[in-house]
């Protein structure tokens, strides 16, 4: 079978897909120019709803309602408006061979796909208990959650396992956003982590202090400081207890696990350079970069482009220049995937113009939304941090916020309960990064201090 041949073809069906292939089909494409080609057997869609409305027991979201760009405020590409534009979805098609230097991809049923262009968005995948090599983990009703696939595999379970028990391994993003999720669906939850506070990659102790008690006023019991070593299963092999390190043993009826993602980068390795577990951009131009600064002081550039031509990277698998802070970074949340997606489009249509755009310059950007609680950070989480604000649990309206500072500035802000403008406040402070006053007066003045720019 001849392969298939595309000008630019983006693998990986999730976020940065959508919103590349609205921002080629912005800048002019003709049909038949592009494909996405996706493991997934849906076109692109918010992947932040899985862990939110989607497991909502009523009014639950449900495709079409979420396929991006509605997340961001934008249209709704239905799959029409692919076929509309003449844009290729090839789905429930997973590549299992990337030969860069040929141009080439295999599926699993040995179909191949030739590009001039390639855009690599395949996303993360969940860290799995059973790769520690955790007894009993592959019993059935223990969950990941990362594809619409593993949501409505949770959704039937939390039907079939009404009124029963939770129990929610990992405190990072999935930890708190599912035990909100299973506790609104009626199930008694526990969460165990294994730091002294949750999502510690972020939260200051005393942001998280404000979490767990809220989420104990809602009936989630908390297990810190202690891993699951093990699992207990029924003769039908349905899971029934967590087995703790800490010798304690919990009843479960559904196990979620949580406890962190790995980019999907395995297809190019030894093809393209790595760093920080993800696709690095453009080698030459760094190393030339280090030996002859005089000629290229411009540094290595923000388009997305990996080490090898006419192949970029976007998303979750990108370690890129982080200008802001003048170092190479990858970014695992949906602002980024939709930014350096659109980036990296932008970018393919300029060079083929002989033009160039702007480098990517992106503040990094966080959230979560759990209950009726809802949080935004911006910047950087380094340095001293004040809390300011009512960080009360049991308050009616909750409203509190931390500041980062280092070198003197404020370089990030976090904000619970904020409206929209005061999210544009905190986000702002954190790009301009002004010099902060004594750590006291900071707290005092709290949000008031951002809205001051
Ligand atoms: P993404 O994971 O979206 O897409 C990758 C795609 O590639 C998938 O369709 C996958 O099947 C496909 N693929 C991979 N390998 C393939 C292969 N070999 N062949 C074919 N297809 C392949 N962030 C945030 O800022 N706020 C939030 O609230 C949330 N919430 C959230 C909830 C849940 C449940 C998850 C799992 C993640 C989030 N995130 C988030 C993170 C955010 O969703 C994530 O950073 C982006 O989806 C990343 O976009 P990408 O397009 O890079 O990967
Ligand atoms: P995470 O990195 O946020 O959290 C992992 C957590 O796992 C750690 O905080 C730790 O508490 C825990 N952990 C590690 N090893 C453990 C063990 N052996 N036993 C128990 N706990 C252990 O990862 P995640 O929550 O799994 O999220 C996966 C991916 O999905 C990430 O890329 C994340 O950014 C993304 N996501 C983001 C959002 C959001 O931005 N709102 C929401 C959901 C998912």
């Amino acid at each position: 079978m001849a392969a298939a041949h595309f000008k630019y073809l983006i693998l990986g069906g999730g976020v940065a897909a959508g919103y590349a292939a609205r921002e080629f089909a912005k800048l002019a494409l003709k049909p038949g120019e592009l494909a996405i080609i996706s493991k997934e057997a849906v076109a692109p869609y918010e992947r932040p709803a899985l862990s939110k409305a989607y497991l909502f027991p009523h009014a639950a979201a449900r495709l079409p309602g979420f396929h991006v760009c509605v997340g961001s405020g934008g249209e709704r590409l239905l799959p029409e408006w692919y076929s509309e534009k003449g844009i290729e979805l090839i789905l429930g098609t997973e590549i299992v061979k990337a030969e860069l230097a040929s141009k080439t991809l295999t599926s699993e049923a040995a179909a191949t796909f030739t590009y001039d262009n390639l855009i690599i968005a395949t996303g993360s995948t969940v860290i799995r208990l059973s790769d520690f090599g955790v007894q009993g983990a592959d019993a059935n009703n223990i969950f990941y959650l990362r594809e619409i696939d593993d949501a409505d595999k949770l959704v039937a379970a939390i039907q079939a396992k009404k009124n029963g028990k939770a129990v929610i391994v990992g405190g990072g993003y999935i930890g708190l956003e599912l035990s909100a999720a299973l506790k609104i669906n009626d199930l008694d939850v526990t969460m165990v982590y294994p730091e002294p506070w949750c999502m510690p990659r972020l939260f200051t102790a005393g942001i998280a202090a404000f979490y767990e008690g809220y989420y104990a006023n809602k009936g989630i019991k908390i297990i810190k400081g202690t891993v699951a070593v093990g699992f207990d299963s029924n003769a039908n092999g349905d899971v029934t207890a967590v087995k703790l390190k800490d010798g304690r043993v919990l009843d479960a009826d559904i196990v979620v696990v949580g406890v962190g993602g790995r980019p999907l980068t395995t297809l190019f390795k030894g093809q393209v350079d790595e760093e920080k577990g993800g696709i690095k951009f453009n080698l030459v131009v760094k190393l030339v970069v280090k030996t002859v600064t005089m000629l290229y002081s411009l540094g290595p550039d923000g388009f997305f482009r990996t080490s090898v031509p006419g192949v970029y990277a976007v998303g979750d698998v990108a370690t890129f220049p982080l200008k802001l802070y003048n170092e190479l970074r990858r970014v695992e949340h949906v602002d980024h995937s939709r930014k350096s997606a659109e980036q990296a489009a932008k970018a393919i249509k300029a060079s083929e113009e002989g033009q160039t755009i702007e480098e990517y310059d992106y503040l990094p950007f966080f959230y979560s939304r759990a209950f009726d609680l809802s949080w935004q950070f911006y910047g950087d989480n380094v340095g001293d941090t004040v809390l300011f604000g009512d960080s009360d649990p049991s308050s009616p309206k909750p409203k509190f916020g931390s500041y980062w500072i280092k070198d003197g500035k404020v370089v990030g802000a976090f904000l619970e309960g904020g409206s929209p403008e005061e999210n544009k406040t905190i986000a702002k402070i954190a790009r301009l990064q002004p010099q902060a006053p004594e750590l006291e007066q900071l707290k005092n003045e709290g949000l008031s201090f951002a809205s001051n720019f």
